[in-house]
């Protein structure tokens, strides 16, 4: 059993590759009572900012695991900052010892500082790694990845440019005259945090959690950021290659219900 968050389908991808039976986090977390029992239970989620997203904490502290083997995946695109050291402390305060966690390198996402046309170009052998990380899944392997010099160099360094959680950092965005009402991004928000008003989207920033799905899932570009840095390539967006639109808004969409 793995639940997932994700904005633009690497860790819905992942979540897939590595079990059949996935579910979301942004969905199942409007449920009252979060218990859930398997053999191994596994969470797979973005880094943002070297940690986990906010929902995926708020979901890990609300939620009681029985199992044998409790694991999680973090997907990054450059840095990691010893994001896996740093979630094991995050379980353990929550109450939860975790077996194992691990790093995969992806596309990084984050558009403010990367192109995406580069970041797709490059090989970052991601079904290499995701194949020793379902073998060691398989093997129940037990331990924490280590965090190397230049990640605690890259996680010092982080500390000291940014102070607050990613989510009130990075989650500025303003909608251009572009937007033709399509809803797509309020559809995709994991958040609630997009609506539209007189067919045009309006996104309040209570509750976002940067994780850019409005940004890169806007057919028009309209969602941009309103950032005080310009985009590395404000004409290209990013959707992982193996998850379709569809299956980002079946698992963030939280307009049914409105
Ligand atoms: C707000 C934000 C912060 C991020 N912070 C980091 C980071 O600290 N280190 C890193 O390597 N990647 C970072 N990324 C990139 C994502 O972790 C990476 O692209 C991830 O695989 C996206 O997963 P998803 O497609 O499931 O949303 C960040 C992305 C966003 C949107």
């Amino acid at each position: 059993m793995i639940f997932y968050f994700t904005g633009t389908g690497n860790s819905l991808y992942v979540a897939k590759e590595l079990d059949e039976k996935i579910i979301s986090i942004p969905q199942i977390i409007k449920e009252k009572r979060l218990e859930f029992s398997a053999d191994s239970i596994g969470i797979v989620c973005p880094v943002y900012g070297h940690e986990m997203p906010g929902m995926v904490k708020e979901f890990i502290r609300r939620a009681s695991f029985e199992t044998d083997y409790l694991f999680a995946v973090l997907t990054y695109g450059a840095h990691h900052g010893g994001a896996a050291e740093i979630a094991g402390l995050f379980f353990r305060d929550a109450g939860k010892k975790a077996d194992y966690i691990t790093t995969i390198e992806m596309v990084d996402n984050f558009l403010p500082a990367f192109d995406m046309e580069e970041q797709m170009a490059m090989d970052k052998q991601v079904e290499k790694h995701l194949n020793e990380i379902k073998a060691r899944l398989q093997a129940k392997s037990q331990g924490i990845q280590k965090t190397s010099l230049a990640e605690k160099t890259a996680h010092n360094m982080y500390l000291k440019m940014v102070k607050n959680a990613p989510e009130t950092v990075w989650a500025a965005f303003r909608v251009t005259d572009e937007c033709v009402g399509c809803g797509i991004c309020t559809r995709v928000c994991p958040a609630g945090c997009i609506h539209l008003e007189n067919q045009y989207a309006v996104h309040e920033p209570e509750g976002c959690q940067a994780c850019y799905a409005c940004v890169h899932a806007c057919p028009k570009m309209a969602v941009q950021f309103a950032l005080p840095q310009p985009e590395k390539n404000p004409a290209a967006r990013y959707r992982n290659a193996h998850v379709t639109l569809c299956e980002l808004v079946k698992s963030n969409d939280q307009t049914e219900n409105d």
